[in-house]
């Protein structure tokens, strides 16, 4: 089994100690439990922005996106609130004929498989909320504000076992977001991709990351730049002046590239 998880672009490394932790409690049999246990790992730790943590939108509500990815099928949810663990409700989705599913609908799938009522909210974020309204009170339009925010921070892992690949990742936005905004960490190919070749999770500006399909075109370099070199180059050839971060995992071992500091662990086991 190799595994290797992040939490987020711009996280400082001093956090890896805390990833690490992550990778050792999702530990599993397979890569699909393991992927969704130590991102639901990450998710419970509120110093990360998934799940207890994440970013409050400009309306004071917190909207999470996440997915999972394995043997060619997809689980995602998009926009959902009110939940403590957003992977685990993208699992479930996984078990389903749908691939995403967003908003109310999402919660209301949600409860329906017994997730009770959660509220993700820290003090941290609640003053960080309070911080963003005072700049917006400070004559700032906010598209012009929202140009200018560097990174969503994100977590994600993806791991091997047995030639088999799995992606999972899972968000609480970018600061700034309004009501309804979802960035690339749902959607396949942006912020995640797993097949033949091996599994791919970014992190960074959703916007910037859908724009370049960051997860599938790291994806489709493997075969021939190798793992390292297709991380790489993803994050060398990223829109100018926006992070990214990326981590891949393949039959051979893993691999991350970032444009910032980014928290890691992996962890590679016969
Ligand atoms: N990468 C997370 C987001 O932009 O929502």
């Amino acid at each position: 089994m190799y595994i290797i998880a992040h939490g987020g672009v711009g996280s400082s490394r001093e956090l890896d100690e805390r990833v690490n932790a992550a990778v050792k409690e999702g530990l599993a049999d397979d890569a699909f439990q393991t992927v969704v246990g130590v991102v639901s790992a990450l998710e419970d730790d509120p110093v990360f922005n998934a799940g207890t943590g994440s970013r409050i939108r400009l309306d004071g509500k917190i909207q999470m996106d996440a997915a999972v990815m394995y043997k060619g099928d997809i689980g995602a949810v998009a926009a959902i609130e009110s939940v403590k663990n957003p992977i685990k409700v993208a699992a479930k989705v996984y078990e389903t004929p749908y691939v995403l599913l967003v908003s109310q609908g999402a919660l209301e799938y949600a409860r329906s498989k017994g997730f009770s009522a959660h509220d993700p909210s820290t003090e941290a974020r609640r003053k960080e909320l309070s911080r963003m309204h005072a700049k917006l009170h400070e004559n700032q339009e906010l598209h012009d504000i929202y140009k200018g925010v560097d990174g969503g921070d994100t977590v994600g892992c993806v791991a091997s076992h047995n030639g088999e690949y799995a992606a999972a990742v899972s968000t609480g936005g970018t600061s700034f977001s309004i009501k309804g905004r979802v960035g690339d960490s749902p959607l396949v190919g942006c912020g995640f991709y797993a097949d033949e070749y091996g599994a791919v999770v970014t992190t960074g500006k959703g916007e910037d990351i859908i724009k370049r399909l960051s997860a599938y075109r790291c994806y489709s370099l493997i075969p021939e730049m190798g793992l390292q070199g297709a991380c790489d180059m993803v994050v060398e050839d990223h829109i100018e002046g926006s992070s990214i971060g990326v981590i891949a995992v393949d039959k051979d071992g893993v691999a991350s590239a970032s444009s910032k500091q980014m928290s890691q662990a992996s962890l590679c086991m016969d």
